[in-house]
């Protein structure tokens, strides 16, 4: 038996937008997102030049600590990064023994979750303990992805090398093989362009869980279960069965013109902020087009073009353009990754942008607690198991 109460009566009329969509949760000097003009900031720096002439290391520096580093602090925060990079034993024996089927992206969640466990230290809510965990996961979560995408392959984990760079030792540490120069610089500029992008639902979840003063760990273990669905870190994967079954430039046309008359979603085109062309599908389809070629995969690429030459034109005047998701998959495909390891991938460029946002927060720290409109019932009365039926 219910009352069928009004809810306006206990919350009074509220205007919100599901998904908190344009809800603002703080101020950041991090970094920043124009939608309508295609800009991403990282502090202060324009996307596209970071990615064009810097590296994953001084990126991360950037993010974490606010400003690029000198030359000498450059060789500290490697110093830093490099003897923090190989995963203990007892880790690499937890994800030998995970299910063959479970998924890179639970991996990934668990091995934090246990590096956190061995952390005597973990609990300490300040931000000096906060910045030895963040740095230490930063450098670790290239080991971890590594470790886990060759148990899954049935292969041994390669302990990290020194002398590369995070990027270079990262798909050393996948493929066995050191890389060569394209391939890493081509990563290496991934990498970059995924390290932040505002208040994503990833970021978020790591924020709402350190703002109870939880532990860091926990924190990038949500960021991460977050960044595993498919409408977050997935989408890639899609644009990569799109474009092998579209198959050829030439079957482009009639396959858009398809798409479009049906009114299907495109894989990697369209984006909740992004109404103008995604800066970071701009830098990521000029690498697209190099390494395909280096790999013999250009087919990919000019497929992928095409299908951009033809959408742009007819869906352009809607806001929908190529996102960051449209080129990275046949990067990472032709680099011979499985599609299950393009979020995990993602990941270990997203981890600085966690650590640096959760870290920002964390001094004048207040926890996140929106509120929900209720719509239910009230004054339900109490029936009796015995009388329920
Ligand atoms: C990213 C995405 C979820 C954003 O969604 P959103 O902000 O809620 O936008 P909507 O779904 O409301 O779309 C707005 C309009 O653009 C159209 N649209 C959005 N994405 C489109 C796409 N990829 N292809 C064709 N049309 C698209 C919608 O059909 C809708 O048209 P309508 O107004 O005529 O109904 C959506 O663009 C999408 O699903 N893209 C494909 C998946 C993808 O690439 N995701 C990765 C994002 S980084």
């Amino acid at each position: 038996m219910t009352t069928g109460a009004e809810p306006q009566k206990f919350l009074g009329r509220v205007e919100f937008k599901r998904g908190l969509e344009g809800a603002i949760t703080n101020e950041t000097r991090i970094g920043y997102i124009d939608g309508e003009k295609g800009w991403l900031v990282y502090r202060g720096h324009n996307i596209e030049d970071l990615a064009e002439h810097s590296t994953f290391e001084e990126t991360s520096y950037l993010i974490v600590y606010g400003r690029l580093p000198t030359r000498a602090e450059l060789a500290r925060w490697t110093d830093r990064l490099v003897p923090a990079r190989p995963i203990p034993g007892y880790l690499i024996d937890v994800l030998r023994k995970l299910p063959k089927e479970a998924h890179p992206m639970s991996a990934l969640r668990t091995a934090v979750s246990i590096l956190g466990c061995h952390d005597p230290l973990a609990d300490r809510a300040d931000i000096a303990n906060c910045e030895r965990i963040g740095v230490d996961l930063i450098a670790k979560m290239a080991t971890i992805t590594g470790a886990v995408m060759r148990i899954r392959n049935g292969e041994e984990p390669i302990p990290p090398d020194p002398k590369l760079s995070h990027a270079a030792n990262f798909l050393y540490m996948c493929t066995g093989k050191a890389p060569d120069v394209l391939s890493a610089r081509v990563m290496d500029a991934n990498l970059v362009l995924h390290v932040d992008h505002g208040m994503n639902a990833s970021t978020f979840t790591a924020m709402v869980i350190a703002s109870s003063l939880s532990d860091l760990y926990s924190a990038i273990c949500g960021g991460i279960g977050s960044l595993k669905g498919p409408i977050h870190g997935g989408a890639n994967e899609e644009v990569m069965k799109m474009l092998l079954e579209v198959g050829a430039p030439d079957k482009a046309e009639a396959w858009v013109r398809t798409a479009i008359q049906e009114k299907r979603k495109i894989p990697g085109f369209g984006h909740r902020v992004y109404k103008a062309y995604d800066p970071r599908a701009k830098v990521l389809g000029k690498f697209s087009q190099r390494i395909t070629k280096l790999y013999g995969q250009e087919r990919l690429y000019q497929t992928a073009k095409t299908i951009e030459e033809l959408v742009v034109p007819a869906l352009g005047g809607k806001g929908i353009f190529p996102n960051v998701d449209f080129y990275s998959g046949t990067i990472y495909y032709s680099m011979g990754f499985d599609y299950a390891m393009y979020t995990p991938i993602f990941m270990v460029g997203r981890i600085p942008g966690q650590v640096a946002r959760v870290m920002e927060y964390l001094p004048d720290n207040r926890i996140f607690r929106p509120r929900a409109v209720y719509v239910g019932d009230l004054n339900v009365t109490y029936v009796p198991i015995e009388q329920r039926g």
